[in-house]
């Protein structure tokens, strides 16, 4: 049997809507405030598209800077991998829209589907690919349009969500000589499905005049399950991911940018500061598949991961669905 090939990030790209909602848009809508939002979940504003902008258009712009950054051409990809709950169309796959606009002319395409955690399950997936000496260059990302699927009367959830796009480009280790992929996990308990949820849209309850009147087609948290769920995941992951490592070796913690206190209380756990983490919740809210891989791009551009150092990724969410990773950059 031939061994595992080792496998790693050659470059990051990111992409976020221009238009910049802060939390006072939201009193327009729903009895909220500035104030609580910033204490409940440390958002302080969000990006969301225009009209007319898809999660394809995003997955491209992000794509397209990964590609730039690994000095990769879209011709010489095997796969493209979307993780996006918010795909253009729910047939065919984003990916396939992707393929087509990079130029990715001799690629396959397809999307995973595994809410926050779709960014790394798509990475784990393309890093499966090369290290069976399926591909040698897989372009993955993690996409959302969350906007178009929150209802603004819905003030638990509304204020949570962002848009954005998040990529990596990975090839053989040997020819990149950086951001070897050295650990990874991925866990589900479809027990949980409802926590975060849309109900309308899909097969079980297609869409019609009644379901959208209802709004089946929205996203609905039950936030306080969700919220125990995320602090346990986060810590546990995370303990996972350092096992048996020099915890000073980790130069950054980029984990799902879910709320600022479910971060403190995961880091309370494990008996660490809040120092490890690359936290860009502020910003952006929550963008599900597309946070870990804007915030590593933004670690990794402003030099937060040193050469040959440790960075952990985690995340967690609907399905119930987690994972993590452990890198050495
Ligand atoms: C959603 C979330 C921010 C709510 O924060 P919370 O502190 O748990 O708040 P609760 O749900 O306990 O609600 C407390 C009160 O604030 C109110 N509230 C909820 N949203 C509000 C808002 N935007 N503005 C003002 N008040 C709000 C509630 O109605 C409730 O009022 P009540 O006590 O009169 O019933 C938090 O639970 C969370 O971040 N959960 C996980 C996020 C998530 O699911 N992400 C998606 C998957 S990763």
């Amino acid at each position: 049997m031939s061994s595992r090939i080792r496998v790693g990030i050659a470059g990051t790209g990111s992409r976020l809507p221009d238009r910049v909602l802060d939390n006072h848009e939201f009193e327009k809508w729903v009895d909220t405030s500035d104030e609580w939002i910033v204490q409940r979940t440390g958002i302080r504003q969000r990006r969301w598209v225009a009209e007319g902008e898809n999660t394809s258009d995003m997955c491209i712009a992000a794509g397209q800077k990964a590609l730039d950054a690994a000095g990769v051409k879209a011709a010489d990809l095997d796969l493209v991998i979307v993780g996006t709950l918010t795909p253009d169309f729910i047939l065919p796959a984003c990916a396939c829209l992707v393929q087509d606009r990079l130029g990715a002319k001799n690629s396959g395409a397809f999307d995973v589907s595994a809410a926050c955690t779709g960014f790394l399950t798509a990475l784990h997936t393309g890093e499966a690919f090369i290290a069976a000496g399926r591909a040698k260059r897989v372009l993955v990302i993690g996409a959302e349009t969350l906007s178009r699927f929150v209802d603004i009367h819905d003030r638990s959830s509304c204020i949570i969500f962002g848009d954005g796009a998040g990529a990596a480009v990975l090839m053989p280790w040997e020819e990149c000589r950086q951001g070897e992929i050295l650990r990874t996990t991925l866990g589900a308990d479809g027990s949980g499905f409802e926590f975060i949820h849309m109900k309308g849209g899909g097969s079980a309850k297609p869409p019609t005049a009644a379901t959208v009147a209802n709004g089946d087609h929205f996203i609905r948290l039950q936030g306080r399950e969700t919220y125990r769920f995320a602090v346990n995941k986060m810590a546990e992951m995370i303990e996972l991911m350092v096992e048996g490592q020099d915890v000073s070796q980790v130069d950054v913690i980029v984990p799902h940018q879910v709320n600022q206190r479910i971060f403190e209380a995961a880091m309370e756990r494990l008996g660490w500061g809040l120092d490890k983490l690359f936290i860009n919740i502020d910003k952006y809210g929550n963008t599900s598949a597309a946070s870990v891989p804007i915030a590593l791009d933004e670690a990794v551009r402003a030099g937060r991961i040193n050469k040959e150092k440790l960075a952990v990724l985690v995340a967690f969410g609907a399905g119930l669905t987690w994972g993590g990773s452990l890198i050495r950059w």
